[in-house]
């Protein structure tokens, strides 16, 4: 890969970017430089959506999902073929020895002697990092809880990026379940990187976390609370879209009360910068009208798509593979 990138190379600081065999548990793993970085390599993985290459040949990846997932599960897999690699794993942990009992320590033991890399979701917020404790392998956090998934933060910056052109000098909005979603924690630290403005919009009781708010306000992101999406519609430049977590609700009352709490329409896109883009880490419930799928704002496909490039650019760094090619 290093013939492709001579000519757009970021800046390092005079620092080598090495990947080669690091775990990928939290989005601040990664520095702004290298993310730039994987994200030119994205650039570069377009080509190769619909044409595989052969990189990873005899690679081996593992995809334990203990949560139910598409998008996620499907891009590492797809990622990992098109790169000429394989994967083995499961959907449902019904169909795994989990369902007999067995812990998430003991199935890291046992796939480590199978695969070359772990990719891994799962309920407990810790749980990446547990694994990443115990192999030696990469592993690469799909998911942990309601508290993390990076590889999401890292699609989605991507998507604001080739959008916008750059993210820097950006306001982006953050709307739904801003407590139990993973994605906006992700996306939140990762933008923290960047010169944006963040805007949260989410009903009283699914408020961003005290805690990562504190960190974000370290991190010198400024950030602006609201209730209402027609505060920040005119504003905005990306407008974030999230499902309310049903499944993390631990009183069923409480999530009717909020369950549609949103709902984006063309109607209220009206008022939308022209140039505004909307995104939603999918699946979508109701939070979005189905006929915004039409309107020129929507890119929650796209960034879908943009799911399976950076995935590939992420496996093949993580493997060191532009040294060979
Ligand atoms: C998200 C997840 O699983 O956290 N989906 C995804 O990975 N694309 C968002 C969600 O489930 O609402």
């Amino acid at each position: 890969m290093r013939r492709f990138l001579a000519d757009s190379q970021p800046a390092t600081h005079g620092l080598p970017l090495d990947f080669k065999d690091r775990d990928f548990l939290d989005i601040t793993d990664f520095s702004r430089d290298e993310l730039e970085h994987l994200f030119l390599v994205s650039d570069h993985m377009t080509r190769y959506l619909h044409n595989s290459i052969e990189t990873l040949h005899g690679k081996l990846m593992a995809s334990l999902f203990f949560e139910p997932s598409t998008r996620t599960r499907l891009s590492f897999e797809a990622a990992m073929k098109r790169l000429g690699g394989d994967a083995i794993g499961f959907a449902d942990p019904a169909g795994s020895s989990y369902s007999k009992g067995e812990t998430l320590v003991d199935t890291i033991h046992m796939v480590e002697n199978y695969v070359d890399v772990i990719v891994l979701r799962h309920p407990a917020e810790g749980s990446a990092k547990i694994a990443a404790q115990i192999t030696d392998l990469p592993v690469i956090n799909a998911g942990s809880g309601a508290l993390s998934h990076p590889s999401q933060a890292l699609l989605d910056m991507y998507t604001i990026r080739r959008e916008h052109g750059s993210i820097d000098g950006l306001k982006v909005a953050m709307v739904g379940d801003l407590k139990y979603g993973r994605t906006v924690h992700s996306l939140a630290y990762g933008l923290s990187l960047y010169k944006v403005k963040l805007m949260l919009v989410s009903p009283e009781t699914l408020r961003m976390r005290p805690e990562i708010l504190e960190d974000l306000d370290q991190r010198n992101l400024p950030v602006e609370q609201f209730s209402r999406i027609e505060e920040v519609l005119s504003e905005a430049d990306v407008l974030y879209m999230t499902r309310i977590q049903k499944e993390r609700f631990p009183d069923p009352l409480e999530f009717e009360q909020v369950r549609s709490v949103y709902k984006l329409t063309p109607e209220l896109l009206e008022s939308a910068k022209k140039d505004m883009i909307v995104l939603h880490p999918l699946p979508r419930i109701d939070e979005i009208d189905p006929r915004v799928d039409e309107d020129p704002h929507s890119r929650y496909f796209k960034q879908a798509q943009y799911g399976i490039i950076t995935r590939m650019a992420l496996l093949s760094l993580i493997f060191g593979v532009e040294e060979k090619v």
